[in-house]
């Protein structure tokens, strides 16, 4: 067994977790990984594994993924890893908070416990909470169950390309990322009020403010199937802004969202890494490295 720590990554997200090993000093290795004709999963961990493992697995797409952890805590346990840290830059699950009728699955809280159950810390960025204050009210591992927030990040990135800008938030959700990312450098800001009638089907209505004329940027942790940013960017654009940008934690973009935001009017589109995406414009690396590093030093 090696000394120290090690970052364990699965093979389609190498370029990030090698940012992150850079930044944090660690070593990386990849999880060998083979999926069956019937669709069950082989996996294998390198050799030898030391007292500290940190798993680097985003959870887009995330059911196949959260089979993936199971199998890779569990194993890395058994190969007498001490402590098993996952960092999930994007946190699936967060969404579906309360059941809105009886009978549904509570995701965040039962994905929550489970990822609870299998690491000793999760570190995350943005987790869509919006009826709970703190991640371990999901994830019930403390202090050790960490949100980062990339909100500062897009802030310091829009003032490089749109100073002045208004920032503009689509939902009261929103509220706490565009306020951070406004504090930044004092961007005026607002949000609008959304009301979903489906996954393809949102309602939206302009904050109450001057929009003529502005550089709107619009600011959101998550771009889904993209209608969201699509419904804004249509509604502010007719309000008479002079353009709208879209900066985003986690690039999800279902299948045709990207196109849908740019046939919206949306001009420029910049998202973290957290997601690998052609729309990456910012890395979470360094963010993801600092909080790291004291779990490291343990
Ligand atoms: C929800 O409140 C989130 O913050 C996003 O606004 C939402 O998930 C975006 O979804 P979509 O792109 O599918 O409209």
């Amino acid at each position: 067994m090696a000394s120290g720590a090690l970052i364990v990554h699965f093979e389609d997200e190498t370029a990030a977790a090698q940012r992150l090993a850079n930044a944090s000093r660690c070593p990386l290795r990849c999880v060998e990984r083979h999926c069956f004709p019937d669709g069950e999963l082989r996996l294998r961990l390198p050799e030898p594994l030391p007292r500290l493992v940190v798993i680097y697995r985003g959870l887009q797409y995330p059911n196949e993924k959260l089979v993936e952890l199971m199998l890779a805590a569990d194993t890395a346990r058994a190969m007498g890893a001490e402590q098993v840290v996952l960092v999930t830059p994007y946190l699936a699950y967060m969404r579906q908070d309360i059941a809105f009728r009886t009978g549904e699955a509570i995701s965040q809280q039962v994905v929550g416990r489970f990822l609870g159950n299998l690491f000793d810390a999760v570190m995350t960025v943005d987790p869509h909470l919006h009826r709970i204050q703190h991640l371990s009210e999901a994830v019930p591992l403390g202090e050790r169950a960490i949100a980062l927030s990339a909100a500062p990040l897009l802030g310091e990135f829009i003032s490089r390309r749109r100073p002045g800008a208004l920032l503009v938030g689509p939902d009261a959700e929103s509220a706490q990322w565009v306020a951070s990312a406004a504090a930044t450098h004092g961007f005026d800001h607002a949000v609008c009020a959304k009301i979903r009638h489906g996954d393809r089907d949102v309602e939206i209505a302009l904050p109450k403010l001057a929009i003529e004329g502005r550089q709107v940027v619009l600011v959101d942790d998550v771009a889904s199937t993209g209608h969201t940013v699509a419904v804004a960017a249509q509604l502010l654009l007719q309000a008479g802004a002079q353009s709208v940008d879209l900066a985003v934690t986690h690039a999800l973009f279902a299948e045709g969202a990207l196109s849908l935001v740019r046939e919206a009017g949306v001009g420029e589109v910049w998202s973290t890494d957290a997601i690998t995406h052609s729309t990456n414009s910012m890395s979470l690396a360094p963010l993801l490295a600092e909080a790291l590093l004291p779990l490291l030093a343990c």
